[in-house]
């Protein structure tokens, strides 16, 4: 039986990450180095601090990555890359490095879509079926993602201002919580009760857009104005109302999507989708409502950037013959 090896890389923000992955749905290795800790202190990534951890680490991550594999770049039937959409000095590096194996051992190349990569992880899970509707939630994105086909990816909703997990950032370091915020203020909404109604924006709208700038707005406003009067807020019972009002409206528009899109899957995607309070009020939400759909999240570890999720979806790309010349280049603002 043909196998296929793909060595992929991922490098579009905080993570260096290389990985060989089989056949787009077995992980062989998938290294990754994560920078989080240099950027704490800035209370967010700085694109030349990332550029330049890409560079120092890169490396020995492929070497890494072949070795924990078990395999030499002689076994290697394609290299893929995230060309975008990311930081443009941090995508750079990932792709120049891409290029020079490709170049060497003579391999294809092949440049990748960071989003279609959070959503093909899904198939390092499971077996997806087609049409299938995807909800990619990071820092990020916040994108619903419609493929009739494994090769068709349409965004029929997108954030018009802050991703999900932007908005988890951002009120958290008004909280005081280091960067990244998303999992303390998950922990903390479990402790508390909804005592804020914050609000929850464009519900009623007849699309599949979202808006988190509002939410994020009237939670600082409600914690700058007690801080005026003198009065102290219950930081457990802000997280909840808060992790509610971003919860309900992205069940709210997935539920929606997947009535009007009938997908035969559903993914939930990227780094947001470690939310404990969503992955239970969607997975509840599409049990009742949908119960036969077939439902696919990632573990954790899948969720955030890695480049096996590049590696699974490189393979379609393989398979479609859908390759790139040494022109290959970042592109930051990427869509599809
Ligand atoms: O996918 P990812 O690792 O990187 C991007 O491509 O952005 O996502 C990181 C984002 C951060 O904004 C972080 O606060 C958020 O995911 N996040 C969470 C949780 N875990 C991580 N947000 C809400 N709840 C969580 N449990
Ligand atoms: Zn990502």
């Amino acid at each position: 039986t043909e196998q296929n090896l793909i060595l992929a890389f991922e490098t579009s923000c905080d993570e260096t990450s290389v990985s060989v992955v089989k056949n787009g749905t077995e992980i062989l290795s998938n290294m990754i180095a994560t920078q989080v800790k240099s950027h704490q202190r800035f209370g967010g990534v700085v694109p030349e601090v990332a550029s330049r951890h890409h560079v120092e680490i890169i490396t020995m991550l492929i070497t890494e990555a072949l070795e924990k594999a078990g395999v030499t770049y002689q076994d290697l039937d394609a290299v893929a890359v995230t060309k975008g959409p990311g930081l443009v000095g941090a995508l750079l590096i990932g792709i120049s490095a891409a290029k020079a194996v490709a170049m060497a051992y003579n391999l294809p190349l092949i440049g990748t879509n960071h989003i279609a990569g959070h959503i093909k992880a899904a198939n390092l899970v499971d077996k997806v079926e087609y049409p299938a509707l995807a909800l990619v939630v990071s820092g990020g994105h916040t994108e619903l993602v419609s493929m009739k086909t494994p090769s068709d990816y349409e965004i029929i909703g997108d954030t018009r201002d802050d991703a999900a997990g932007e908005s988890y950032d951002k009120v958290g370091r008004v909280m005081g919580i280091n960067y990244p915020a998303g999992k303390t203020i998950d922990e903390m909404a479990h402790q508390g009760s909804e005592t804020f109604d914050f609000p929850r924006a464009m519900m009623k709208e007849d699309n599949y857009d979202f808006s988190f700038s509002g939410l994020k707005s009237a939670f600082i406003n409600t914690v700058h104005h007690a801080d005026q009067v003198g009065e102290t807020l219950d930081k457990n019972d802000l997280a909840t109302s808060f992790q509610s009002a971003v919860v309900e409206v992205l069940v709210h528009k997935t539920v929606k999507a997947i009535a009007e899109y009938q997908p035969k899957t559903f993914i939930l995607a990227g780094g947001v989708a470690a939310n404990q309070g969503l992955r239970q009020a969607l997975t509840e939400a599409i049990n009742q409502q949908f119960p036969d759909l077939k439902v696919i999240i990632p573990p954790l570890r899948l969720c955030g950037d890695n480049a096996a999720m590049i590696g699974a979806a490189a393979y379609q790309q393989f398979l479609d013959q859908d390759f790139s010349d040494m022109s290959l280049n970042a592109e930051p603002g990427l869509e599809f």
